[in-house]
């Protein structure tokens, strides 16, 4: 069964062919990044003008990358939710569009639930290999995970530690109470001066950072599984202000221009030592109190390499990882996803589908 995946909830226009959940046969990925750094962030309306300027191309290019026809695909999966509302539309509009003129089934998928199911993508079909060199070192898993299956799933606009049961049934065991993750590794490289998107700049600075040099505080919540950042942000904030010999009252933006490269470096590596604890310390916790049967990781922060290194080290059963260009938003976990709610569930009807930006899990 080949689906069709369009992701479209933030800054990426994405549509990838799958084939029964598990085989890559296309990935296209028309990235925004360039356009939103002179920002600093996603500019919304920005976001969901590219996204019309290159959807049907991009639908285009990944049917032909897979060399396929529609009438080789047999559905279309769709990100309906959570995301900007103005980008979310552009990839439903399409996608209803498409499936109504095309006669295909259609799949509406929950952004979030879709990250965890870049991990059951483990083949790429053999003209994308053939096409696309860069495939031939795509290090994909040896094989599909099993359940239960716990997941972390931390990205830009989510921190979410979840227990799946089967493709069908999930149990959300905790999830941020305020920002993000990623959106803490976005913020606290605008303070230090980095790129966005901020969690590679982070990643980088801190392999010339000492790890150990500053402390910060990490969260005590009532439920053990939720997140919250928004403190170490702070606490980071408070820090650089101290260590630049201003108040609490000196502007974030300014900060920057005033450090060392030895302190960016530094701080980088304290703060990405702290989030990646607080990340393994309760994912442990879950693994040890749940016993699944496989963990996985998913979201854009999942490409953090520190985060993967020391999770394999502190967890007593093997762990693998999708491809970092699979752990970012993409289209063929969602794709993917669409294949195991085809199995399962009756299509989406076209006309009824709406959009849902805070939707949750
Ligand atoms: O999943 P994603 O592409 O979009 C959302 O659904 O949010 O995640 C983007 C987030 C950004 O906050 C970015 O800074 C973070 O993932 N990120 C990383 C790394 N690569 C991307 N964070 C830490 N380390 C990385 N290597
Ligand atoms: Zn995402």
């Amino acid at each position: 069964m080949n689906i069709l995946g369009i992701e479209t909830s933030c800054d990426e226009t994405a549509v990838a062919v799958v084939q029964d959940g598990r085989r890559l046969l296309s990935n296209t990925i028309v990235s925004q990044i360039d356009i939103h750094r002179e920002f600093g962030g996603v500019v919304p309306e920005v976001a969901a003008r590219s996204h019309i300027e290159v959807i049907l191309p991009t639908i285009q290019k990944a049917l032909t990358d897979a060399e396929l026809t529609w009438g080789q695909i047999d559905g279309i999966a769709v990100t309906h939710g959570p995301g900007l509302l103005g980008s979310l539309l552009i990839g439903t509009l399409a996608a209803l569009t498409l499936a109504l003129l095309k006669n295909k089934p259609l799949y509406a998928i929950n952004h979030v639930e879709g990250h965890t199911y870049a991990n059951f993508i483990t083949e790429v079909g053999s003209i994308f290999n053939s096409q696309f060199p860069i495939s031939k070192s795509l290090p994909l898993p040896p094989g599909q995970p099993g359940f239960p299956l716990l997941s972390l799933t931390v990205s830009g606009g989510h921190s979410q530690l979840i227990l799946f049961q089967d493709h069908g049934g999930y149990r959300l065991l905790g999830q941020t109470q305020d920002d993000a993750v990623g959106e803490a590794f976005d913020k606290v490289a605008k303070m230090l001066g980095l790129s966005y998107p901020g969690g590679p700049s982070i990643a980088k600075a801190a392999e010339a950072g000492n790890p150990l040099a500053y402390n910060f505080p990490k969260a005590k919540l009532a439920n053990p599984y939720d997140f919250s950042f928004s403190g170490l942000k702070t606490a980071v904030l408070r820090h650089l202000q101290r260590l630049i010999g201003e108040d609490y009252s000196f502007p974030s933006f300014e900060i920057a221009s005033r450090l060392s490269q030895q302190q960016i470096n530094d701080t980088a590596a304290s703060f990405q030592r702290v989030a990646v604890e607080t990340m393994v310390g309760k994912t442990l916790a879950a693994y040890r109190e749940f016993g699944p049967t496989t963990v996985v990781i998913a979201g854009g922060v999942a490409a953090n390499s520190e985060l993967r290194a020391q999770l394999q080290e502190k967890l007593p059963i093997a762990i693998s990882y999708a491809p970092p260009i699979l752990c970012t938003d993409n289209a063929a976990m969602i794709a993917a996803r669409g294949y195991f709610t085809a199995l399962a569930e009756k299509p989406s009807d076209p006309l009824g589908l709406e959009v849902s930006p805070s939707l949750t899990m």
